[in-house]
């Protein structure tokens, strides 16, 4: 079996196990780190359901209850929470037992809250279904929900505005299951994979970078199931250095830390929460999903980085041919004017007083960047326009 990636936390450390056939064995890999008596697990509804039975079964003797969830941005919300918190003490979970959130990122992040705050914090065992969410989301122990907020007069969504920072107890990521995965809901993942490959030029532990990362890139859409694994671990191992280095974001203000991992996500929320956004997906024209706007949100930081440290244009048209490759959008097919998706911007909640820190892409990394004005942000949007 090959060794899982460590994620080195001191007593809040894991391990994230990557492979074919986990789900079967997922009682087992629970019961060695955790003796709890009950589990409860929060299904993704949108899993095949001999997939989630598989996993139900693994836990042998132990109690199971469950209950599925079909999420999107809208229910991952403060309604959410309640029903599984409800659940959760309906299901009689004691502090010693085990939430298990088997699903996309969406549904690991409400679950993981959950748990977190059920009698105080029982563990959670995230298991993610999506690659987006096991690359990324289900690693590192950010959980949340969103908030339906009124700003100035006008309906927002706040997302994740709502959350805590809740370290997984174990990740058990059994990439057989992206079988099922449909080829957008990879594609988005890959988007993610993109954002680290650029992350990695500044991890000289990582065997990831933008050069190498098409022919991974191609194994996760033809389903090549041994190479995907390798892929998913690597993309692991980078995110659990920066998460080890950084667990709350709370590297000095001038070292990104892991703020890395939001490069392209300032932009990316914007164009999300904007819902005149539009790009061209599978022939027809959509309203862009996470994965596609964190594509366009690296290029339009690309293009920042140009216009703010006189980069050249090479990184941009490096991303710009792995995003292509990966089947991702490279621009919108219809925006707003650049200074809704500006203002949209600076609601972040990574933003200070309306002030915006980003993080740039360079060829040796990441870098921060002060609030530059309205002038080059709306010129780096205008880039994917
Ligand atoms: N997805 C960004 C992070 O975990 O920090």
């Amino acid at each position: 079996m090959t060794a899982p990636v460590r994620v080195a936390l001191a007593e809040r450390s894991y391990d994230v196990h990557v492979g074919r056939g986990l789900l079967v064995k997922l009682g087992d890999a629970v019961t060695r780190v955790l003796d709890a008596r009950r589990v409860h697990i929060f299904e993704d509804a949108g899993l095949p359901q001999s997939a989630r039975d598989s996993a139900a079964s693994s836990f042998g003797s132990l109690s199971v209850s469950r209950s599925a969830y079909r999420l999107n941005e809208s229910t991952k919300s403060l309604d959410t929470l309640q029903e599984m918190l409800v659940e959760l003490a309906e299901a009689r979970l004691e502090r010693t037992d085990a939430v298990i959130a088997l699903g996309g990122g969406i549904l690991g992040d409400v679950a993981g809250l959950a748990a977190a705050l059920h009698r105080r914090g029982v563990a959670v065992v995230q298991c993610p279904t999506t690659l987006l969410s096991m690359v990324d989301a289900s690693v590192g122990g950010k959980t949340g929900v969103n908030l339906h907020a009124s700003i100035d007069g006008e309906s927002v969504l706040l997302k994740n505005a709502v959350g805590q920072f809740y370290q997984p107890a174990l990740v058990v990521a059994d990439v057989d299951v992206l079988d099922s995965l449909p080829m957008r809901e990879r594609r988005c993942g890959l988007a993610e994979c993109i954002k680290h490959a650029v992350i990695a030029a500044g991890d000289p532990e990582s065997k990831l970078s933008l050069g190498e990362v098409g022919s991974a890139m191609d194994a996760v859409l033809a389903g090549e199931w041994p190479t995907v694994a390798d892929f998913v671990r690597e993309n692991v191992a980078l995110k659990a250095r920066v998460v080890a280095a950084d667990e709350r974001e709370s590297a000095a203000s001038d070292a990104p830390g892991r703020r890395a991992l939001n490069l392209g996500h300032t932009f990316a929320h914007a164009i999300e929460s904007n819902t005149d956004t539009r790009v061209d997906v599978d022939n027809s024209s959509a309203h862009p999903a996470h994965g596609e706007a964190v594509g366009l949100g690296l290029l339009a930081a690309a293009r920042l980085a140009e216009i703010t440290l006189g980069q050249d244009d090479g990184l941009r048209r490096e991303i710009t041919a792995a995003l292509a490759r990966a089947g991702l959008p490279t621009r919108l097919s219809a925006a707003p004017h650049a200074k809704s998706l500006i203002a949209a911007m600076r609601q972040d909640k990574k933003a200070r007083s309306g002030r915006l820190r980003l993080v740039l892409p360079t060829r040796d990394g990441v870098k921060m960047l002060d609030d530059p004005g309205d002038a080059p942000l709306a010129e780096a949007c205008a880039s994917i326009a």
